[in-house]
């Protein structure tokens, strides 16, 4: 009943977004991740099932439900992560990228638990995560791609390098230092920035609302173009 009065704007695109943190594995009981719940991505998600879209949501380990009505595939490294949305992108319209992907993941995965016995200290050898949104910069054809920055100084700055660098269309910029923004809690507070310099700070408020505004930026750019 509430998809009847939300006014069906997405109706006809295929809206992809990734969610939640990755996982990657260092032995068969313990891992590198980060804070990140999910929440953003899945508010993103079940806002542009409302307004009519077809939703991929490509999600790592997660404890939300999945909205009604919306496709989620689940996904544990990096790597997995990569594989699904490429194996996705052809019918992909607009991109999401709300994931906070690992930066890096163990080198090696030890097959058996790591034992403690004779080793005062341990060093992990670490390897770089392939950039799964740059990718999506270098494929992206006529699609839409919108970027997260997660940061904790400098926040315009670093953002406006990555909108750059990764080629979107938007990016979301987030100060995960603020207590009721970013990771795990049920506010952001963020600014978007558009390619053109054009910037909009949006003042606190609920990450549903935050992704309401995003799908509404969206569509404004889209029809421009
Ligand atoms: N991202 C990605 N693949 C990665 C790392 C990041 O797709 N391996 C995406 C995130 O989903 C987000 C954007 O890139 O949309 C920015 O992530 P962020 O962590 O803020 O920036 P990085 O480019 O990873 O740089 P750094 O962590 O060093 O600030
Ligand atoms: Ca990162």
């Amino acid at each position: 009943t509430l998809a009847l009065l939300t006014p069906q704007d997405l109706a006809g695109e295929t809206v992809l977004v990734t969610a939640g943190p990755t996982r990657e594995e260092i032995d068969p009981v313990r891992f590198i991740s980060n804070y990140s719940s999910g929440k953003m991505g899945f508010a993103l998600a079940r806002m542009a099932r409302l307004r009519g879209a077809r939703v991929i949501l490509v999600s790592g380990p997660s404890a939300l439900a999945t909205p009604p009505g919306v496709e989620r595939v689940d996904v544990v490294s990096a790597d997995e992560m990569r594989d699904v949305v490429l194996a996705r992108w052809e019918q992909v319209s607009i991109a999401i990228k709300a994931a906070a992907v690992a930066d890096y993941r163990p080198a090696r995965r030890s097959a058996r638990k790591m034992k403690k016995e004779g080793r005062e200290d341990l060093s992990l050898e670490l390897e770089k995560n392939p950039d799964i949104l740059a990718e999506l910069g270098r494929l992206k054809g006529t699609r839409f791609l919108v970027g997260f920055a997660a940061e904790t100084c400098d926040l315009l700055e670093n953002a406006r390098k990555k909108l750059q660098a990764k080629n979107l269309d938007l990016m979301v910029a987030n100060d995960v230092t603020q207590e009721r923004a970013g990771f795990d809690v049920d506010t952001n507070i963020v600014r978007l920035l558009q390619p053109d310099g054009t910037e909009e700070a949006l003042p606190e408020m609920t990450k549903d609302e935050v992704a309401r505004h995003i799908l509404d930026r969206i569509l404004a750019l889209r029809r421009l173009a």
